[in-house]
């Protein structure tokens, strides 16, 4: 057993299933550049206040660029036997540089070094995420402003309620996925702050220079308690929190693209790339991938509740259950990576189909409330004014009409007040013209907020 870092306090070695139970290699491998450019900030920050010689420092330095190129080009042998990415290059680095290799971990422990490892990853993926986000409300935007006039019902309880543009509609998911960036940018000033130097839980008997260290890896503050450094992973939680919200909002849109695709809706078309067939219906187009993203927030939802359920429990500081923190992570953010991907791209492919969204405009007495508005307008307070259009639309209902199907003096007969001007007001033009206020579904108030929308994300 003489592979393991710690063996010889042991007499017997640990059971093949044991050895596979407690491994992470197998996963924690993709941390691999960041656990060596945070040893090579470490080696930097030991020679500089000199625990060890710049020779010491330039070897490791030798060496773990030959290990980047092995790990790059699929030579580097990744073994069980010693445990994790941590084990492994250390192992590997000793083999090529000898005792430099062997004084990298003074002053360090695995405890520090894979919190540390865990925060560069981290930050880089939270960049990438942001990136996408602001591509995905940028492509969102875009299609708004091209249907800031196209008409559609808007729903409440799935039933018409009132007239909206689609580009009013594609801004509201704009307006989420810029929520979600913000969440992301807040969580990354707390996951830019460094563990290292906290040692296994009690810090380090060495002059370490924490500041250095902190400053060469780009983190933006020095964690202020070592027992704290080590077991925290709110950071982690607070990320796949952000997520779960993230694929929400892809979920919703996922389920209005599935629902606008079905045939008996046919607002719109999704490229056929997006789609598959059936082996059986010859007919079918199947949104699977809106499906899909819709199904996969599943499982970011559940990665949020195994991590607050996995740290709810331990005590100060660092326990080995924390080593399950790392395959729900990631997880989450290669499922939101590449579902946002695939959505920018799904986006600007979309095929609007203007004359049904039209249509279902038009059924469903979707002007109702401007009906009551425009008597309301004319000094009849708004609750006779909702009275009276209930009567208007139950008799258009009996009659199979529609509100603007109406003469004059028919509406007339369910208030005297109602002139000529009504049927300007009863036209779905009309109706979302007049709403024109800040955050509003006019055409010209949607044309600012996508033009807004594009500023903001200019890449
Ligand atoms: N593989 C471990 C993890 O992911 C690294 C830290 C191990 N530390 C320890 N004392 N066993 O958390």
């Amino acid at each position: 057993n003489k592979a393991q870092a710690w063996s010889a306090r042991f007499s017997e070695p640990v059971s093949d299933l044991v050895k596979r139970y407690t491994a992470s290699v197998g996963f924690d491998q993709r941390m691999a550049n960041f656990d060596i450019q945070g040893s090579l900030a470490h080696a930097d920050m030991l020679a500089s206040i000199g625990i060890i010689s710049s020779d010491d420092k330039a070897a490791i330095e030798h060496g773990m660029a030959q290990i980047l190129e092995e790990i790059a080009s699929g030579q580097f042998t990744w073994l069980l036997d010693l445990e994790d990415v941590h084990l492994n290059i250390e192992k590997r680095l000793v083999e090529l540089v000898g005792d430099a290799g062997k004084r990298l971990h003074t002053g360090r422990s695995r405890n520090d070094q894979v919190a540390t490892d865990i925060r560069l990853w981290l930050r880089n993926e939270i960049d990438i995420a942001t990136d996408l986000l602001r591509q995905l409300r940028r492509e969102l935007a875009k299609l708004a402003l091209q249907h800031n006039a196209t008409i559609l019902p808007g729903f409440t309880h799935l039933q018409v309620a009132q007239p909206v543009t689609f580009g009013h509609h594609l801004l509201a998911y704009a307006e989420m996925f810029g929520r979600d960036a913000e969440r992301l940018a807040d969580c990354r000033k707390r996951v830019n702050r460094l563990p290292l130097g906290a040692a296994a839980l009690a810090g380090t008997s060495y002059p370490i220079d924490r500041e250095r260290v902190a400053k060469t890896l780009g983190f933006d503050e020095v964690c202020r308690n070592s027992l704290d450094a080590v077991s925290d992973r709110d950071f982690a939680i607070e990320f796949c929190a952000a997520a779960a919200l993230i694929m929400t909002h892809i979920s919703r849109l996922s389920e209005e693209l599935v629902l606008w695709m079905s045939p008996r809706v046919g607002f719109i078309d999704l490229a056929d790339r997006f789609c598959t067939g059936s082996s059986i219906m010859p007919q079918k187009k199947n949104p699977d991938v809106p499906e899909l993203a819709r199904g996969k927030t599943g499982r970011v939802n559940g990665h949020l509740i195994a991590l607050l359920t996995l740290m709810k429990g331990q005590p100060l500081a660092y326990n080995k259950d924390n080593q399950e923190d790392k395959e729900g992570l990631f997880d989450s953010a290669d499922t939101i990576r590449d579902t946002l991907t695939i959505f920018v791209d799904m986006i600007s492919g979309i095929k609007v189909k203007a004359d049904a969204m039209r249509a279902a405009a038009l059924q469903g007495f979707a002007t109702a409330t401007d009906l009551a508005d425009y008597l309301v307008k004319k000094g009849v307070p708004f609750r006779d004014a909702h009275e009276t259009v209930a009567h208007a639309v139950r008799h258009c209902e009996e009659k199979g009409c529609d509100l603007a199907d109406l003469s004059l003096a028919e509406l007339q007969a369910f208030h005297p007040s109602i002139g000529q001007d009504i049927f300007a007001v009863l036209t779905l033009e009309g109706s979302v013209a007049a709403r024109k206020h800040i955050g509003g579904t006019a055409p010209e108030r949607v044309k600012l907020e996508a033009q807004r929308v594009l500023d903001q994300t200019a890449g």
